[in-house]
């Protein structure tokens, strides 16, 4: 028995590094997956179906249920067509994981016009359109009084949650997942869908040259590093045991799972009308007395 036995589930991504983990759970679990992934090289070009197939065969030669899809998630059309092929291949759909991904990271002021749009569109349309067809099914399931436990879970990034400087396209990206995890968590409870998201440190090829000898693999110890540690909480949120988290954002990596907190007031002035910019010379020192900054420290070690 499996926690998630006869669930269908979509990995985008899923060809490679923490999509592929994410897929051989969630089959492990009991879940039948539809292994998206176009075969691009990091940096998104490029493409080859190979690895999307090597996952399927993996799940079906240990007895799962698993097909290849690969379409481009950060077109309407090709993530439309992801979320059919699993609701006209096995008649439902009740897991979506959105982990596609690509970088291209420079400074600002070495960043190509390209650069940004192929970063944002992969991962903020290539969250968002895959979502959207699976929220028009989920509700329109739930408006015809069939019981509907949808579970979307998004990739966000601590470069998102922090900022990382060389990565203006991809932090901004991936805020954005964090933020739109917060308004489709908002907008699919009412339908039985919770909606979270991960932040997943783990060794791939996106990662090897970041992390480095830091990342290494060691034979004797627990692999921190290993994408399949990020997986085993991808397993959990999709259960119906996590159908009362929703709208969350999790660090996770090695052993370690951070629930984290949202943006906050950390310092305040008020009064009952307008303070003018000479006003808030004189009360700067006021309204920030006790921040230091505004940029948040990355809580990486
Ligand atoms: N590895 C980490 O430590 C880390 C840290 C933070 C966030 N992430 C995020 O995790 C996710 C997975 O990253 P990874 O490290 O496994 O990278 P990866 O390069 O190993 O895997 C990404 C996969 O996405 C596929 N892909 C790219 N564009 C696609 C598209 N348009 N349609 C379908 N598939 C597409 C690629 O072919 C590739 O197989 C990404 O969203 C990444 O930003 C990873």
């Amino acid at each position: 028995m499996g926690l998630l036995d006869g669930k269908v589930a979509i990995v985008t991504g899923a060809g490679r590094g923490i999509g592929r983990e994410e897929a051989l759970l969630l089959a492990s679990e009991g879940a039948t997956v539809v292994v998206n992934d176009v075969g691009a090289s990091v940096e998104g070009q490029g493409g080859d179906v190979h690895p999307a197939q090597e996952v399927v065969d993996l799940i079906t030669s240990s007895g799962g249920r698993a097909s290849v899809n690969g379409d481009d998630i950060s077109s309407w059309s090709g993530a439309k067509s992801v979320v059919d092929q699993a609701i006209d291949t096995y008649g439902s759909l009740d897991i979506l994981v959105n982990n596609a991904g690509i970088l291209r990271d420079k400074m600002s002021f070495n960043m190509d016009e390209s650069d940004w749009d192929d970063v944002i569109r992969v991962h903020l349309k290539g969250h968002f359109a895959p979502s959207h067809h699976a929220a028009v099914y989920w509700r329109s399931k739930s408006k015809a009084g069939e019981a509907t436990s949808g579970r979307i879970i998004n990739t966000s990034s601590e470069a998102g949650l922090y900022g990382n400087a060389g990565q203006a396209n991809y932090s901004a990206a991936k805020a954005g997942i964090a933020s739109m995890t917060w308004v489709l968590a908002r907008e699919l409870e009412r339908y039985g869908v919770t909606v979270n998201a991960i932040a997943p440190r783990a060794r791939t090829r996106m990662t090897e040259n970041l992390f480095g000898q830091l990342a290494a693999k060691k034979e004797d110890s627990f692999d921190e590093w290993d994408p399949r540690n990020v997986a085993q909480l991808i397993g959990f949120l999709a259960s119906d045991e996590a159908a009362d988290v929703n709208g969350q954002v999790f660090v996770v990596f090695g052993g370690n799972i951070w629930a984290m907190g949202g943006f906050h007031p950390v310092g305040e002035v008020h009064r009952d009308h307008a303070w003018t910019p000479s006003e808030l010379v004189a009360a700067k020192s006021e309204l920030f007395k006790g921040v230091d900054s505004g940029i948040p420290k990355f809580s990486f070690f």
